[in-house]
């Protein structure tokens, strides 16, 4: 058997051992040569590598959303480019453009932001901000995302409540509101003029006049617009975000999962500690099963990340107060499926991406959605599965509270029974039940906490410490 960074780490159980924290230390010498592999101190990620799986799942939230968030991230660096704009200020508008609705958490919100007159919305601009200034390479971007509605009205549109206003976000403003005119149901090239049109009547008024002449430059130039309808958007752009732009180090991508921890959480008040909690409890988890103290950050960013998928999912359906409908429940479940294929094909996160993407496959193949079986689980992957349903079980939610730990244990241990958990790992939890709900309970105080500074700010238009 070749073995390697994906071998399932049970194929290495013998059952004869004596004692859990034997077993799990045999398996964690085995796990150690795949982290080996994986090498935990040569794990560089380019952060351009995230950005548009992040926007895509984004946009998967529905048909109707189409590539939203790409299309705009194209315009506006085809807009740089007939504006002359400098290679850093077309980096930072792909990642603004592709990222720029993240704050938007309803399929209402995103359908009420594809309408050309809407107005209304600028709310989801400052949730975008705040959600993503607290990543120090995303700060200049953040604060493009807070202005992208921002009218130009002659000028008045450079600052806003005394504040410099960034050029991007004029550009991403006009970029936005092109996107949203181009329909997929006729030939793009018979739009662009009538597109052209409508943007034009609101030259100065709504939108710089100097970035209206580089959207007319635009319009004969075929490629830009077919570039549009053929799929060859994202490959331009990615050849536009600087190779200069940040490379992560496990350190880095672990501050990053924790802002994509914070967004995926926050999209309801429901889960909105959830995220946290499971990293808690797998981090809690990993040490109690013997992992060293530089393998705990990868527990850390799977579990920040195993509900990725979620930013495909409406907040009307995270939030449904009462049961979901069979359809309602088919898109939920298709979160897990999202994670794995956002992430998955970042070969240097794939082990740790699929941890988190497989928290929903059982032991005896139950699970979804690839119904694997405990052959192709690794030990990760229980970890996650079970710091997922545990977290699950005892966090409050609104509409109900969380388990007792007599009601805990035995749901977990009726798991473990009918092969759903893994039984050893269920058993260490068990061993050792207030420290890890101990560490759990203070992970999803301060993310509550975190949330409501969040929410406030979002009302009051504030900016929290
Ligand atoms: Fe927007
Ligand atoms: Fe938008
Ligand atoms: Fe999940």
């Amino acid at each position: 058997m070749n073995i390697g960074v994906d071998t399932p780490l049970f194929f290495f159980y013998d059952d004869n051992d004596a004692g859990i924290l034997g077993r799990l230390l045999e398996e964690r010498a085995t796990h150690e040569r795949s982290v080996r592999r994986l090498g935990v101190k040569d794990l560089h990620i380019q952060l351009r590598d995230l950005i548009f799986p992040l926007s895509r799942t984004m946009d998967m939230m529905s048909p109707a959303v189409g590539e939203h968030n790409l299309l705009v991230a194209y315009l506006s660096l085809r807009l740089c480019e007939a504006l002359g704009f400098s290679p850093e200020m077309k980096s930072a508008l792909c990642i603004a453009g592709a990222l720029h609705d993240i704050g938007a958490f309803s399929l209402q919100d995103r359908l009420d932001l594809l309408d050309f007159e809407e107005t209304r919305s600028t709310e989801h601009s400052m949730a975008g901000y705040l959600l993503l200034r607290g990543f120090k390479p995303f700060e200049g971007i953040a604060t493009i995302i807070r202005h992208h509605h921002l009218p130009w009205r002659s000028g008045e549109g450079r600052f806003c409540e005394g504040q410099p206003v960034p050029e991007g976000s004029h550009i991403i403003h006009l970029a936005d509101r092109a996107a949203v005119l181009i329909s997929k149901d006729r030939p793009v090239l018979s739009q662009v003029q009538a597109i052209y049109n409508k943007i034009e009547k609101q030259k100065d008024a709504v939108f710089v006049p100097q970035y209206v002449d580089a959207l007319k430059a635009l319009t004969v130039k075929d490629y830009i617009w077919l570039d549009i309808a053929s799929g060859a958007m994202e490959s331009v752009l990615y050849k536009n975000i600087g190779t200069d732009m940040a490379q992560l180090d496990v350190n880095d991508l672990l501050e990053f999962s924790k802002i994509i921890c914070r967004i995926i959480d926050f999209k309801s008040h429901f889960t909105a500690t959830h995220s946290s909690g499971v990293a808690a409890v797998a981090v809690a988890m990993a040490k109690l099963a013997g992992f060293s103290e530089e393998e705990y950050p990868l527990f850390a960013i799977s579990a920040c990340l195993h509900d990725l998928g979620k930013l495909a999912i409406p907040s009307e359906i995270l939030e449904k107060p009462g049961k979901l409908t069979p359809e309602e429940w088919d898109i939920m479940r298709s979160h897990v499926y999202y994670t794995y294929r956002a992430l998955a094909p970042i070969e240097s996160l794939h082990t740790v991406a699929t941890w988190g993407a497989f928290h929903q496959e059982r032991l005896d193949g139950s699970g979804y959605p690839f119904s694997y079986a405990a052959g192709d689980l690794n030990f990760g992957t229980r970890i996650m599965a079970m710091a997922d349903v545990f977290t699950g079980i005892t966090e409050d939610r609104p509409y109900r509270k969380g388990m007792s730990r007599d009601e805990a244990v035995a749901l977990l241990k009726g798991l473990a029974r009918d092969n759903k958990l893994d039984k050893k790992l269920v058993d260490l939890l068990m061993s050792n039940y207030e420290e890890v709900n101990d560490v759990r309970v203070a992970a999803q105080e301060q993310a509550a906490n975190e949330y409501r500074e969040f929410r406030e700010a979002l009302k009051t238009g504030l900016t929290p410490l």
